[in-house]
């Protein structure tokens, strides 16, 4: 048996799909607060723990909103929070009107929203819409009997029937998406862990409980939602089975997307999210074939807003594991320019793209994209950065890429806490120790726990994160790493961020500008123009750590440097990940 890292991976190696984009008309600019936000992921977990317990929490956000202002944010998107055993940290919800208690109260969410409120932060909340935890009480209510009133809530296989078609889970230990239930005599669906049961969104009574729960937080205050894993939402319950020698295509046919996920969606847009003002949603969209985003994002459907693909992580040794030829990412620009390129102009006149290095489910950025080492690290973290904060997309970024946070890299298995690398680890020790040692070195640079180790502020005992034991351990670096030391140097990671924030919320150029990607066969530099207005800038970004000559005939031209990461100004060839910004004048 081929070993699956994720469902999830496998489905996302989908997408590169050439398509022309003749469309060259200047569209009017539809602005909007989301597409020029620049919007911050905070893993609260990991963020500040404000009493002691090893674990992040609510009151320890609210401690933070100074700094959080301080970065030149518009926006967080806070992973999960609502009550849950947290099998998947999470994503697993119990209930969904009830925060988890190791995040606090109900009281402390308010406190929360209002100290955003006051400093001009809007708060995404995380929506686990797939599935619930079978903790939730609609789920402990349909196990009991087959006519139970929230029976239909989740997807069932009767036993009689034999055993149902084969359906893989990301996060089981037997990568079985069915799980016996011997109370009813039945299977129930679980494409995560066993503890995360789909939700039946054919039936209108589950639908209607959602859009209530979205209600509950949108008339607390919150802008919007970040759906998770929302394509599988719609499956074909018809439960065909699935080819042995089955495509990613296919793949993604019989495990979700299903035509029925655009009805759902715009009654959700219907019933709830056209009720309020300016709410912005966005899909995590890794499994959307590249020629469908437009059935989601363009605003005529009235779908959602935006969603996130992961090509980019997907060209930097992600799943690389399962084609046996891991090597920690490098030099794949030649394959992000493609990538860049692919997405700016299909959302050239509808629709809005986002962008992201990291996230939860990704390793650190610096470690993954740039160069980790200490000679290259704050360089490397500052280039990153300025890709970032200077595509035409709404930029997401991770708590903790402000200073640099790099992978942790775990040597034993034992440390590991996400459910994915254990599961994956269990499976493998069972074949062979070579395979299960192989594995741990690939999630070295690639496992979900590098960026979820708590926040790094200041070099005191525990990184000033908790006053206990941390729930995950601590990046040994955090006395040199961390947010005090970057708030002194002036040169600092965070300082640079910031300025760069800056930089972009002044200049629409950033935002609305036409993108061009110049020097499309250089494997080394990155190097585009954005313009708008008649105004004209170019990005140069160094993605090595050697000294490269550009050919770029506009640099020619008169030009005034904006910002750059080295203390002289850029002069004709880019120093090892150098990144500059210049006006062409
Ligand atoms: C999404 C989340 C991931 C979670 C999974 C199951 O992929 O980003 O962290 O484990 O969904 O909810
Ligand atoms: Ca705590």
């Amino acid at each position: 048996m081929k070993t699956r890292t994720s469902l999830l991976l496998v489905l996302l190696l989908i997408g590169y799909t050439n398509t022309t984009n003749a469309q060259k008309k200047e569209t009017p600019i539809d602005k909007k607060w989301w597409k020029e936000a620049i919007i911050y992921q905070l893993y609260p977990r990991s963020f500040q723990d404000s009493n002691g317990d090893g674990v992040g929490d609510l009151k320890g956000i609210t401690q933070r909103l100074d700094y959080l202002q301080s970065l030149g944010i518009d926006a967080i998107w806070l992973n999960p929070i609502c009550a849950s055993p947290n099998d998947d940290n999470g994503y697993d919800i119990s209930d969904y009107k009830a925060i988890m208690k190791e995040m606090g109260t109900m009281a402390d969410f308010d406190e929360m929203l209002a100290g955003m409120k006051k400093r001009n932060i809007k708060l995404i909340m995380d929506l686990v819409v797939n599935h619930s935890s079978d903790e939730h009480q609609w789920f402990i209510e349909a196990k009991k009997s087959r006519d139970n009133q929230y029976r239909n809530y989740y997807h069932w296989w009767p036993a009689e029937k034999g055993t149902p078609p084969k359906r893989f889970s990301i996060f089981d230990e037997n990568s079985d998406a069915w799980r016996y239930e011997p109370n009813t005599n039945s299977y129930y669906l679980h494409y995560f862990s066993r503890k995360q049961p789909d939700l039946n969104w054919e039936n209108p009574q589950l639908r209607q409980e959602m859009y209530d729960i979205m209600k509950f937080w949108l008339d607390k205050g919150v802008s919007g939602f970040r759906l998770d894993a929302f394509p599988f939402i719609a499956k074909d319950t018809n439960w065909p089975v699935m080819p042995a020698d089955f495509t990613n295509e296919q793949f993604v046919r019989y495990y979700g997307a299903d035509a029925k996920l655009h009805n759902y969606l715009r009654e959700m847009n219907e019933v709830i999210l056209s009720k309020y003002k300016d709410v912005y949603t966005v899909g995590e969209g890794g499994v959307i074939p590249f020629q469908k985003v437009m059935d989601f994002v363009d605003e005529d459907r009235k779908e959602i807003n935006t969603l996130y693909h992961d090509e980019i992580a997907n060209i930097w040794g992600r799943d690389a594991y399962d084609v046996g030829a891991y090597q920690v990412g490098r030099n794949n620009v030649l394959g992000m320019k493609e990538i860049v390129n692919k997405w700016d102009k299909k959302m050239e006149s509808k629709g809005w793209n986002t962008v992201y290095f990291t996230n939860h489910d990704q390793s650190r950025a610096v470690s993954r994209y740039g160069n980790d080492s200490p000679e290259f690290r704050e360089k490397s973290a500052k280039m990153l950065y300025t890709f970032l904060l200077t595509q035409r997309a709404t930029p997401y970024i991770y708590n903790g890429d402000e200073i640099g946070m790099t992978n942790i890299r775990f040597k034993t298995a034992a440390e590991y806490n996400d459910l994915q690398t254990r599961n994956v680890y269990n499976q493998l020790i069972k074949i062979s120790d070579a395979k299960a040692a192989e594995y741990l070195l690939n999630q070295q640079e690639l496992s979900r726990d590098n960026s979820r180790t708590p926040m790094q502020w200041n070099g005191t005992k525990n990184a000033g994160f908790t006053t206990g034991n941390p729930w995950l351990t601590i990046n040994k670096n955090y006395t040199t790493v961390n947010v005090e030391a970057n708030t002194k140097d002036k040169n600092s990671i965070l300082n640079y961020a910031k300025k760069l924030a800056k930089i972009r919320k002044e200049n629409p150029i950033f935002v609305y500008g036409k993108l061009e990607i110049i020097d499309p066969t250089n494997p080394d530099v990155f190097t585009y123009t954005r313009e708008l207005n008649g105004k004209k800038i170019i990005v140069l970004l160094n993605f090595t750590s050697k000294t490269t000559s550009i050919s770029a005939p506009l640099l020619a031209q008169k030009t005034t440097q904006w910002i750059g990461n080295y203390p002289t100004p850029f002069q004709k060839e880019l120093r090892p990940y150098e990144a500059v910004i210049l006006e062409v004048n």
